[in-house]
C-alpha cells in the first residue's frame, strides 16, 4: 500500500516524465499492479469487458483525489473520462455557398472559429458545402438567432448533393431549394455570388484563402479572409461598429444541443463595448 501523498507526488512526476497526463498514467500504473486499487475494486468482474474502461478510470480517481491540484471538493474534480466525442459545438451558422448551376446552397455547422479577419470553417469532405468552398472559394456565414433553432435543425438533414448520404450522423436528404424548403428569404450579397440569408441579423461574406483536409480526411478545413459585415442595426451599439453582445442572442450548439446565452457574468478589461 503507498501513502496516499508521496504516491502522488511521485506518480504525477513520472508522468510528466512519460508525457501523460497524471490521471492517464496513474490509471495505467495501477491497473498493472497486483493488488491495486482496480484489481481489488473489479476483481468480481472476471476479465476485462467492454464498458470496464471507464469504471476503471472513475475508480481509481475516486481514490486518489488529489491529482488534479489540491482541490478541496474531489466531486467536481474533473476525471478521466472516454468520451463518446470530444465535439462539444459552439456558435451555429448557416453557411451560404454557391452552388455549380448559380444558386445557393445553406448548411448549419457549428465548427467555425475567428481570428481576427480570418474564420476557420471545418465541413464534412462529402458534404456540397465542402466542395462548393474549393470549387468556387467564396461563402457567407449567416448567423441564426434562437428563434431559428427549427429551420437549422431540418436543413441539417438536407443536402445540395444530388445523392443523399449520412454525414456524420444526419441523414441528408438531397434538397435543390433550401430556402424554400424551411421558408427562409434570400437576400443579394455584395462582394461574393452567393446569396445570404434575410432572417440572420448578422452576416459574413468570405472569400476563401486555404483549404486542406484534416488528420483523418473526414473534414475540409477552410480558412477564409472577411470581406465584409452585415448587422442589424438593432443589435449594434449606436454610432459604433461594435455589436452589443447584450443585444445579440446567438444560437449555441451545445453537445448537440441548441441553447443561447443567459445573461452577462463579466466582461474582458480589453472589451471595446464596457458596460459602464
Ligand atoms: C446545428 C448543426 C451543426 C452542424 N455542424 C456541422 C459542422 O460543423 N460540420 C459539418 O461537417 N457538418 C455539420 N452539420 C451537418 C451538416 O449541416 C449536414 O451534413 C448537411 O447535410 C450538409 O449539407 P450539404 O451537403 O448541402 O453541404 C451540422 C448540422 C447541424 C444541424
Amino acid at each position: 500500500m503507498y501513502p496516499r501523498d508521496r504516491t502522488r507526488i511521485l506518480e504525477v512526476g513520472q508522468a510528466r516524465t512519460h508525457g501523460l497526463g497524471a490521471d492517464v498514467y496513474l490509471m495505467r500504473q495501477f491497473a498493472r499492479r497486483p493488488g491495486a486499487a482496480v484489481h481489488q475494486g473489479h476483481a468480481h468482474l472476471g476479465p476485462r469487458r467492454v464498458g470496464q474502461y471507464r469504471s476503471q478510470c472513475a475508480d481509481v480517481v475516486a481514490r486518489v483525489p488529489y491529482i488534479h491540484g489540491s482541490h478541496p471538493n474531489a466531486g467536481t474534480v474533473p476525471r478521466p473520462w472516454k468520451a463518446r466525442r470530444a465535439y462539444y459545438g459552439n456558435t451555429v451558422v448557416l453557411l451560404s455557398t454557391l452552388n455549380p448551376d448559380g444558386t445557393t446552397n445553406i448548411a448549419p455547422m457549428s465548427s467555425t472559429w475567428a481570428l481576427g479577419h480570418t474564420i476557420v470553417l471545418g465541413m464534412g469532405v462529402g458534404s456540397r458545402t465542402a466542395t462548393n468552398l474549393r470549387e468556387r472559394g467564396e461563402a457567407v456565414l449567416n448567423l441564426p438567432g434562437v428563434e431559428l433553432w427549427k429551420q437549422v435543425e431540418r436543413l441539417g438533414d438536407t443536402t445540395g448533393n444530388t445523392r443523399g448520404q449520412v454525414q456524420h450522423g444526419h441523414g441528408s436528404v438531397p434538397c435543390a431549394d433550401k430556402f424554400a424548403a424551411v421558408g427562409l428569404d434570400r437576400q443579394p450579397s455584395q462582394t461574393v455570388s452567393c446569396d445570404r440569408v434575410a432572417q440572420c441579423r448578422l452576416q459574413i461574406e468570405v472569400r476563401v484563402v486555404g483549404a486542406a483536409p484534416d488528420a483523418d480526411g473526414h473534414f475540409l478545413i477552410a480558412q477564409t479572409h472577411v470581406q465584409m459585415v452585415h448587422a442589424d442595426p438593432a443589435i449594434v451599439v449606436p454610432g459604433t461598429s461594435h455589436v452589443d453582445p447584450r443585444l445579440w442572442k446567438p444560437l449555441i450548439y451545445n453537445f448537440r444541443h441548441y441553447h443561447t446565452l443567459g445573461s452577462q457574468v463579466g466582461e474582458s478589461a480589453i472589451t471595446e463595448t464596457p458596460s459602464a
